[in-house]
């Protein structure tokens, strides 16, 4: 065995690997050179016959060939595999535009919650939030409503106990807020609210702001000042409002507000029941008693409050006639807004 020879086996097994086409052909090379019974094994096991001198060089030789080999081998594997990873994946349009994911929008009650809140901040208001498990004390008692008020079945409620309830108005927020704070004091506070009531224009859970403004010398004049500034900015400047006599036990005097019929521009239809007129919020004059319940001295303090549903604006503004549609989460309807 000379140094050629090993040459010469080396590059005919390397001229193999190279016109390799599958996996299956390399392995079989590896075989044929490398394995037990490999031409270039056999060369290696025979290098004790040759005599030393010789041995050391031709031995040289060949470990460095088997080396080669083996380098040669895992490369062409190597590359074949790539090959056929690129082979299964469909070229790329590189010049294609982006996919787009589809846009997100906000719920129309979500929408409407922020426009009616975004006014009374501007207004200078400030935001405040609650517990909607509330204690009878805030959401009734101190709210001028005692155990056998009748005015309790305006609202019917849903209870825990004899003490813990579902806030069926944010009115409570009120008190909470009073309780805590000295005027002056300029709050709204949004969130849910809840009735055993349901049918087109009632849900079991609905969305209220309710607003409460106290100071020295706080007028009748400036609840209407600040009630027509909203109604304007929400529903146009050019319709008409207006204050009607009302009854809620927290406020004395009460006024519910109107706008003119946004269906039919006041002339009267099926949706202001032909009176022209749609009522959009409850108000009034923080009554006396409130102001007891909250340590606050009515002879000092004036102040007026109000309390409106989201839902209803929002029916009114989008001309929805059935307060379910909101909460089924139809995309077709909500895709809409
Ligand atoms: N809490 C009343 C309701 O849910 C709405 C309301 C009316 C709130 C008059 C007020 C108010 O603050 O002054 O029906």
């Amino acid at each position: 065995m000379t140094i050629n020879q090993v040459k010469s086996l080396e590059s005919l097994a390397l001229q193999n690997i190279r016109h390799a086409r599958t996996p299956e052909e390399l392995e079989l090379l590896r075989v044929k050179h490398l394995g037990r019974k490999g031409d270039l094994t056999a060369v290696l096991r025979s290098l004790g016959k040759l005599d030393p001198e010789v041995r050391r060089h031709v031995g040289q030789e060949a470990n460095r060939a088997k080396e080669a080999l083996e380098a040669a081998l895992d490369e062409a594997l190597g590359a074949l595999k790539a090959a056929a990873r690129l082979a299964g994946t469909p070229a790329a349009d590189v010049t294609l535009p982006g996919r787009r994911l589809p846009r997100g929008r906000l719920h129309p009650l979500n929408r409407i919650m922020a426009e009616v809140c975004d006014i009374f901040l501007h207004l200078g208001f400030e935001t405040v939030e609650g517990p909607e498990v509330e204690l009878d004390w805030y959401n009734f008692e101190a709210l001028n409503l005692p155990p056998d008020h009748p005015a309790r079945d305006m609202q019917d409620t849903f209870y825990f106990n004899d003490k813990v309830l579902l806030r069926t108005h944010t009115s409570p927020m009120q008190i909470r807020t009073m309780e805590v704070r000295q005027p002056p004091v300029r709050i709204i506070a949004p969130g849910k609210v809840y009735r055993r009531d349901s049918d087109i224009t009632h849900s079991p859970m609905f969305h209220q702001v309710e607003g409460l403004l106290v100071d020295k010398g706080v007028t009748f004049a400036d609840l209407k000042g600040v009630l027509t500034a909203f109604v304007h900015q929400m529903f146009g400047p050019e319709l008409g409002v207006r204050f009607r006599p009302s009854y809620f036990p927290f406020t004395e005097p009460s006024a519910e507000v109107d706008i003119e019929c946004v269906m039919c521009g006041g002339r009267g239809c099926r949706v202001c029941k032909a009176t022209g007129w749609l009522e959009v919020l409850g108000s009034g004059m923080v009554h006396p008693a409130v102001f007891e319940a909250v340590g606050y001295d009515p002879e000092t303090y004036t102040g007026f409050a109000f309390g409106l549903g989201i839902e209803r604006i929002a029916m009114l503004k989008y001309g929805v006639d059935d307060i379910r549609l909101f909460f089924d989460n139809d995309l077709r309807f909500l895709r809409q807004f």
